[in-house]
């Protein structure tokens, strides 16, 4: 491995910088130290900001084409690097190594579609109403960003949320997720290869979130908080936010439905479920959540689940062929078997799994209950782990209503192969994001965000560039 890339200080304007105090991050698999970081404070946090704001003189000045062109050699790098930060990707969050590298792919689309858009950000001359003046409307950058990003998916949400924020001329302060700050600091690292000016990105790696989220949203030079986590921590943030009038971009939690309707291909229904449902063992916001089943096909469909999770692989991320790797942390662990625990209680049977892994530690048992019920637990939280959560119905009508009785509203999923269905699922169903015969909708050319309390705004697409601009309006005679 490129030992460049595995860093272990802040990266504030520029500089690589220790500071007092370190915090170990953890391999999941075996809970081995593999790195001593720098754990900053909001004294940090406030040189951070004070360096993104001096380059965002310059950065929010330079064309349009500069700017799009340090993206793609940024793109570029990352791509050249794909290995060693997968490497990286898999030692500090767990997952796979293949699907560790399809999400240094999955970053890097954001930085080069965003390095695209940024040749794109217009404004417009409009008529007057009067006739007697000229309308300009200008898009401008909104200043310093505060970045918040999750540990499921340590690398694509910085890119996706860095990209579109320097594309529109903006300079940020990240603060990444504790568990996993190693593959950011590498992506700061091949932005300062890629000769991305010093202050233009700068990365606060730290323990003590909620006091840098607050130097964060405390600061009114930070025009915007472009967060991705829970709902409970999103509330907060919109809350602290208020203070300064910050504008925010919030991707929170979800529930996502999955409905197989009885006309739908059980083949193809099977393997979009498995495809949703263990990406990342089960710990992404658009995990398939609630199975919704059709009473005429439900025990066909148990059989053909149940041997194919019969059959994942588990193990150590770096293992070949491996599948099923372990959850983040022991919180993340208790919170799955709490949820098993709550719904056999209450009545679900366990088809397979539904313990942790007797040969590896940390690693729960990719696991399917039948005979859950919209009111479990399971049903009403985001479980965040390998679990398929069963549910029989009968009626297109009461499956909606089952659907959309959730106040998340993230992504849903439905298998049918009736077109005036699918129709009626786009009318009806209360999601940002809808997949229709298919379990994977996340690509950057797509806009991907919530309605409800999944959050707003919109990361990725033509619309994802906006929420990093103001309009400025001039009236001129
Ligand atoms: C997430 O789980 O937060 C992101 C998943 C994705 O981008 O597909």
């Amino acid at each position: 491995m490129n030992k460049q890339l595995l860093k272990e200080q802040a990266f504030i304007n520029g500089q690589w910088i220790s500071t007092d105090s370190t915090f170990e991050v953890d391999n999941p698999f075996d809970n081995g130290v593999i790195a001593k970081v720098a754990n900053c404070g909001p004294e940090h946090t406030e040189q951070a900001i004070a360096a993104a704001s001096d380059a965002f003189k310059t950065w929010g000045k330079t064309t349009a084409k500069d700017r799009s062109n340090l993206l793609l050699t940024w793109y570029q790098l990352i791509i050249d690097n794909v290995d060693d930060l997968a490497e990286i990707l898999t030692i500090e969050q767990g997952k796979p190594l293949q699907e560790a590298k399809n999400e240094i792919i999955y970053g890097a689309s954001y930085i080069k579609w965003f390095a695209e858009e940024a040749l794109r950000i217009n404004g417009d001359l409009l008529p007057s109403p009067d006739g007697n003046k000229q309308i300009q409307i200008h898009k401008l950058p909104v200043g310093v960003v505060g970045i918040i990003t999750p540990w499921n998916f340590p690398q694509a949400m910085i890119a996706r949320k860095v990209a579109p924020a320097l594309a529109a001329g903006c300079t940020v302060v990240i603060k990444p997720a504790a568990e996993t700050p190693l593959s950011a600091l590498a992506m700061a690292e091949l932005a300062d290869q890629a000769g991305i000016p010093k202050g233009v990105i700068n990365l606060v790696p730290t323990t003590n979130s909620s006091e840098v989220g607050k130097a964060l949203t405390s600061s009114p030079t930070v025009r915007k908080i472009s967060f991705t986590g829970s709902t409970a921590v999103g509330k907060k943030l919109i809350a602290q936010s208020a203070d300064n009038v910050q504008k925010v971009t919030m991707e929170l939690g979800g529930n996502a439905p999955f409905i197989v309707f009885d006309d739908a291909d059980i083949d193809a229904a099977v393997d979009g479920l498995m495809a949703s449902k263990f990406r990342n063992s089960g710990q992404t916001c658009v995990c398939a959540n609630r199975i919704f089943v059709h009473e005429n096909l439900y025990q066909e469909f148990i059989k053909t689940i149940g041997k194919k999770v019969s059959e994942l692989t588990l193990g150590n991320g770096l293992s070949d062929g491996v599948q099923i790797t372990p959850l983040i942390n022991q919180n993340g662990i208790d919170k799955v078997l709490r949820l098993i625990k709550s719904s056999t209680e209450a009545g679900a049977e366990i088809l397979a799994g539904g313990h942790m892994s007797k040969e590896f530690e940390n690693i729960v048992e990719p696991t399917v209950l039948s005979n859950v019920n919209a009111d479990m637990d399971i049903a009403c939280e985001e479980i965040f782990g390998p679990v398929i959560a069963l549910i029989s119905f009968s009626d297109e009508e009461e499956v909606i209503a089952a659907a959309n009785q959730t106040l998340a509203g993230l992504a849903a999923y439905a298998y049918t192969e009736d077109r005036q269905r699918i129709q009626r699922l786009i009318q009806n169903l209360e999601y940002g994001m809808i997949g229709l015969n298919t379990g994977m909708l996340s690509n950057e050319m797509a806009p991907f965000g919530g309605v409800k309390e999944s959050g707003m705004g919109r990361e990725g697409s033509k619309y994802g560039v906006s929420d990093y601009l103001d309009i400025k309006y001039a009236c001129i005679q």
